[in-house]
């Protein structure tokens, strides 16, 4: 059944993306935006939301350092639903959204999340800022499959076997030096600059130049959207975020769209290519 949309709000945003032109659209997504795909928020209403359970010292390199095997178990625990997940109407609107404004201008999506549904679902300007679920990578210094530029495919490695066991011996470890894998992830205690993959000089550059930012799923939680939020107000652009939660906008300036990204974003392709 498709969910009502309220027509005020599709006008409102096929107004500001057309208004962008042979500019710059800058999309930055959050996990909102696959809560419909089945994927728990952090800090959403959604009943699993994790961050609730308090387990932000879990997403730490210094809980990894400290036990392995226990920051294994809890990613595998989270990101078992992550890579099982199907994209959504809204990552499948995102995608129409490129295409459509690469007819005129620029687009770049930044996405906060680790899962691949805005791969799967088909974006090509797409940064992943936080990292990904689908690579593992080797937590030593200097190792060619760690930090800067080096990860490996989760894939590669049976964590079945250590599911089954969850002993040391069986966490997938470096074919070069040895060490024991770690999540590809931007933890908490790390920085935007660390990995290449982060694409932090490209997502600098798209807050410099974005000629409108749209936020998507997200709670403005962390670094990323503070720098898009700080450049976009700093320089008067329009700032437009799409979030059914009756929260306050984080700051005046920003203007919400209460709405579910799976049912608004789809509206609103349909009256751009109509
Ligand atoms: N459509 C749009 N937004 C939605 C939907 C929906 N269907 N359902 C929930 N939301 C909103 C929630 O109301 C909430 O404001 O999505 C937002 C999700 O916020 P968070 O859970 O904080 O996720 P995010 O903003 O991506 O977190 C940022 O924090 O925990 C770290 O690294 C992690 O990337 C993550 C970062």
């Amino acid at each position: 059944m498709s969910q009502a949309v309220d027509a005020g709000q599709v006008g409102h945003l096929v107004k500001a993306l057309r208004q962008v032109g042979e500019g710059h659209l800058v999309v930055i997504t959050g996990a909102g935006i696959s809560l419909a795909s089945g994927i728990a928020t952090f800090r959403g209403t959604d009943p699993d939301a994790i961050w609730q359970k308090d387990v932000t010292e879990l997403g730490t390199f210094r809980y990894f350092q400290h036990d392995p095997v226990g920051s294994w178990r809890w990613y595998l625990s989270r990101f078992s639903q992550v890579l099982g997940a199907q994209p959504n109407a809204a990552h499948r609107a995102l995608v129409d959204l490129e295409r459509w404004q690469l007819q005129r201008g620029r687009f770049t999506l930044i996405t906060q999340n680790v899962d691949t549904l805005h791969e799967d679902a088909g974006q090509q300007e797409l940064v992943k800022v936080h990292g990904s679920a689908n690579r593992i990578r080797c937590p030593r210094e200097g190792c060619a499959n760690g930090a800067p530029e080096g990860s490996l495919p989760r894939s590669d490695f049976d964590v079945e076997a250590f599911l089954a066991r969850p002993e040391t011996e069986r966490l997938p470890h470096c074919p070069l030096c040895g060490d024991i894998l770690r999540q590809h992830v931007l933890w908490f205690d790390e920085y935007y600059g660390e990995h290449r993959d982060y694409q932090w000089p490209r997502v600098q550059e798209a807050a410099w130049s974005a000629d409108l930012m749209l936020f998507v799923g997200t709670s403005f939680s962390v670094g990323v959207t503070d720098l898009f939020l700080r450049q976009g107000l700093g320089r008067g652009i329009a700032l437009l975020s799409i979030d059914p939660s009756d929260a306050a906008a984080p700051m005046a300036g920003l203007e919400v769209l209460n709405a579910k990204a799976e049912v608004l974003l789809p509206a609103v392709g349909r009256h751009l290519q109509g």
